[in-house]
C-alpha cells in the first residue's frame, strides 16, 4: 500500500527554523524515518514538501490515482486552508494529520485546524515520532 506524505510551508527549513520550537532534525531526517518505518510496515511512501497551497491541493487530488492513504503535516495551512480541507474531503482516502509541536500549547491561532475534521486521527507534540506513529496507524487502517 502507498502513503502520500505531505509537508506544508516552511517545513523545508526544519533544523534551522526556530530550533527551540522545532528541534534540530531536518526534513531529510523526517523523510529517512518515514522511509525506514514504511519499510518495516510493508508500505511505500511518496514524501513531498511544498510552500504553495495550490500545489498541495493538486497533489491531494492526484492521490486518488496514486495513493491509498495520506499523512499530512499541513503546517500553517492547517489553520487557514479551506481548500486543503475540501481536497482531502474530495479524495476520500484515510488521512492522518501530524504536527511536530503541541499546537494546543501554542498561540491561540494554532488551536484550530481545518484538516482535523477530515482526518481519522491527529497526532501532535511528539516531534518526528508523530510521523512514525501515524504510519503505524495508517498501516493498521489499510489492512
Ligand atoms: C506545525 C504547527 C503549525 O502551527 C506551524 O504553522 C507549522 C508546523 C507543526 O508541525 O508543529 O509550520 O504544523
Amino acid at each position: 500500500k502507498r502513503v502520500l506524505v505531505l509537508n506544508g510551508p516552511n517545513l523545508n527549513l526544519l533544523g534551522t527554523r526556530e530550533p527551540e520550537t522545532y528541534g534540530s532534525e531536518t526534513l531529510g531526517d523526517v523523510e529517512a524515518l518515514c522511509r525506514h518505518t514504511a519499510g518495516e510496515l510493508g508500505l511505500t511512501v511518496d514524501f513531498r514538501q511544498s510552500n504553495h497551497e495550490g500545489e498541495l491541493v493538486t497533489w491531494i487530488q492526484e492521490a486518488r490515482q496514486t495513493a491509498d492513504a495520506i499523512l499530512i503535516n499541513p503546517a500553517a495551512y492547517s489553520h487557514t486552508s479551506v481548500a486543503i480541507h475540501d481536497a482531502l474531503r474530495a479524495v476520500a482516502l484515510p488521512v492522518a494529520e501530524v504536527h511536530l509541536t503541541n499546537i494546543h500549547q501554542r498561540e491561540a491561532f494554532r488551536h484550530h485546524s481545518y484538516v482535523s475534521s477530515v482526518a481519522f486521527g491527529v497526532i501532535c507534540g511528539f516531534g518526528s515520532l508523530g510521523y512514525k506513529l501515524a504510519l503505524q496507524a495508517l498501516a493498521q487502517k489499510l489492512k
